[in-house]
């Protein structure tokens, strides 16, 4: 499965800090906030990508994550040149989906816990399959309603009257039918191709399945300067405590066996002095020892 990480979008609502690098590119604790979504992705065994970003971003994306090799994985640049929409990434990435399965996931998200995300992966099929988590304020997001069954029956976006309190995350499974629906998207009211009528349509086909996500999931957008606060002072609580960081992608790559021990201690070379290699040496450290070389 590929995946497509979108991260365009005009950020005002971090207006100064994104005057001059995007929402994406802000530190999330002690990394940029990029790293996240993409070691989410990386952890479930996803190595081919493709960074959707505005045209004056792109070349900082670039600088900072390159092609990928170095972390074993793939990723291509393409631009967005407005913000037209969350359902405009497909039309973008087309050539780039190839008529496989996707995974469309948002720069600004970032999630901590559980192992929902590889196994909803690696169970797919076809169709969509969407996750939903219990907010306090859904109407914030795109609310997805269940029956008594748990089947979900409707979903809205932005809805003033809420139908339920689970908000849809920004990670999305589609099958090859998903540009062929983007395609035929209108914008809504506020000009945007929504990707809540990308969902509604897989809804319409009864193709629509929504996983809920457990109470001890956390999932954080990082939109606001107070969430985007929130979303770091939670890293560094769980980074302080647990001693293992979250959205490392070196550490992603190793795991996953995208790269080599001998691979992933070569990447610490080229880092400066900082906690950052220190914590990347102790799980090479580690690591070779569980491994007896
Ligand atoms: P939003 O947070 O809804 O929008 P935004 O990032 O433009 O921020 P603001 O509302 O403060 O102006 O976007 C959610 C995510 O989707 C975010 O990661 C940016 C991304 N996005 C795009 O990449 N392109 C788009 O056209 C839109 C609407 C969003």
């Amino acid at each position: 499965m590929k995946a497509i990480l979108l991260a365009g979008g005009s950020g005002s609502r971090l207006y100064p800090l994104t005057q001059v690098a995007s929402k994406q590119l802000q530190a999330v604790f002690d990394k940029p906030m990029i790293y996240y979504p993409l070691t989410v992705l990386m952890a479930a065994g996803i190595r081919e990508f493709c960074l959707i970003a505005t045209p004056s971003d792109l070349p900082r994306f670039g600088q900072l994550l390159g092609d990928g090799s170095r972390w074993g994985i793939s990723i291509e640049y393409r631009e967005q040149p407005t913000p037209a929409g969350i359902g405009q990434a497909f039309l973008i990435a087309e050539d780039f989906i190839a008529g496989g399965h996707v995974v469309l996931m948002l720069g600004d998200n970032i999630f901590s816990g559980g192992d929902d995300f590889p196994r909803a992966m690696a169970a797919f099929r076809g169709g969509a399959t969407i996750f939903a988590y219990h907010v306090k304020d859904p109407q914030r997001y795109g609310v997805v309603e269940f029956d008594s069954e748990g089947r979900a029956i409707s979903i809205e976006e932005k809805p003033e009257h809420p139908k339920s309190a689970y908000a849809v995350p920004g990670i999305y499974i589609y099958d090859d039918q998903v540009v062929g629906i983007a395609r035929a998207l209108k914008p809504s009211p506020r000009g945007e191709l929504e990707i809540t009528d990308v969902n509604r349509e897989y809804l319409r086909r009864g193709q629509l399945h929504v996983h809920r996500l457990s109470r001890g999931f956390a999932w954080m957008d990082a939109g606001t300067t107070t969430a985007l606060h929130e979303a770091s002072a939670y890293i560094e609580a769980i980074e302080r405590r647990q001693g293992v960081k979250i959205g490392c992608p070196e550490e992603a790559a190793l795991v996953r066996n995208f790269l080599t021990l001998s691979q992933f201690e070569a990447l610490l070379q080229n880092m400066p002095n900082c906690e950052y290699r220190d914590y990347l040496a102790s799980v090479a450290a580690e690591t070779r020892r569980l491994r007896c070389e």
